[in-house]
């Protein structure tokens, strides 16, 4: 029988995730959105590309959450992106509404899947989810370091001129401004970049990373990044779909490692079939692990904002 994975969202990234799903064949799609219509058409549109792309996956639209049944994996994307001026944090309360009802609703129909969140701001709709599904930790997690290191790899490409196969990099810690590209981790071809790039160069490329996400909102005006965070979310989906045992930055609830404790944060993680099996532990020096406190402490002040307000956030 074919996995079954519901997209919830049906904009920007939530299209674009369905439809790299189906031209990987990964499984059968649901797409659910609130707007009438809409993930029908897209999920009639997508199933119309299988016969020219080659897939026979099952794709299908819908508004409410009956037709997600039984789903292996749920991603959430729905919610507001930002705007320009907007930081991801100025989406919190609205989202976190957003994203407590789809969980709770989702979870209802498929009580065994594994939910990935894209919403944003990503760290604190994590706890949201968490605490609306009350799932153990293995089966909540966030999309966003494999997005951020994905952002790192392509400066560092265009920067050596190498292709960015050839590169590997780690973003930890908080989706957001506070976020901790790691340098020392981050290698062309097992060198580390430190060893390649300028020191000035370095930190100008770890900056426009570290605004990536700014940079797109700026020049799309009406939107932010959808590409690259489908392809993120994606990656995701194959290595626990596939029992892959990737080794991926993405946001996990933490217990203690890296010295934080019941937080959701970037870390890199060992995705498989039951989602997360791992916290991968990596050395990291006092000046690295004082970022990575630093962005914990930014997480930790969105996730009292919803405590404070009502939400019941793990
Ligand atoms: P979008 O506006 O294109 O799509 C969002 C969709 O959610 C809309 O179609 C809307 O109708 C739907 N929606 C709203 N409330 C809903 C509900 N209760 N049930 C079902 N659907 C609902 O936005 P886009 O670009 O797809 O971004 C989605 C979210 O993902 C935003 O919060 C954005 O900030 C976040 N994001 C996170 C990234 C990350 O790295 N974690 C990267 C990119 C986006
Ligand atoms: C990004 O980094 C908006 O979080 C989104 O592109």
């Amino acid at each position: 029988m074919n996995s079954k994975i519901t997209v919830i969202g049906g904009g920007n990234v939530g299209a674009t995730t369905a439809q790299r799903l189906a031209e990987k064949s990964l499984g059968d799609v649901v797409l659910v959105d609130v707007v009438e219509g809409m993930p029908q058409g897209k999920a009639l549109d997508l199933a119309q590309a299988g016969p020219v792309q080659g897939y026979d996956t099952g794709l299908t639209g819908a508004n409410g959450y009956a037709e997600s049944a039984g789903s292996d994996v749920v991603i959430i994307t729905a919610g507001l992106p930002r705007k320009p001026g907007m930081s991801r944090d100025d989406l919190l309360l609205t989202n976190a509404a957003i994203v407590r009802k789809v969980t709770e609703r989702a979870l209802r129909q498929s009580p065994e899947a594994i939910f990935i969140i894209v919403s944003n701001p990503l760290d604190a709709m994590c706890h949201v989810a968490k605490g609306a599904a009350g799932l153990a930790r293995q089966r909540v997690i966030g999309m966003a370091g494999i997005l951020d290191s994905a952002r790192f790899r392509t400066f560092i490409a265009r920067e050596l001129g190498v292709s960015v196969e050839s590169t590997h990099a780690f973003v930890l810690g908080g989706h957001g401004d506070t976020m901790v590209p790691l340098a020392r981790y981050s290698t062309v071809a097992g060198v580390p970049v430190t060893e390649l790039i300028a020191a000035d160069r370095l930190q100008a490329i770890i900056q426009r990373t570290r605004d990536g996400g700014a940079e797109i909102v700026r020049l799309l005006k009406t939107g932010s990044a959808f590409y690259a965070p489908s392809a993120a979310a994606v990656e995701m989906v194959e290595s626990i779909l596939l029992d892959k045992k990737k080794i991926l930055p993405c946001a996990a609830f933490l217990e203690g490692e890296y010295g934080v404790s019941r937080l959701f944060l970037g870390v890199p993680v060992k995705l498989r079939r039951c989602g997360i099996e791992e916290v991968f532990q990596i050395n990291m020096t006092t000046d690295e692990k004082a970022r990575l406190q630093r962005s914990a402490a930014s997480v930790q002040e969105l996730v009292d904002v919803l405590r404070e307000n009502g939400f019941r956030v793990e």
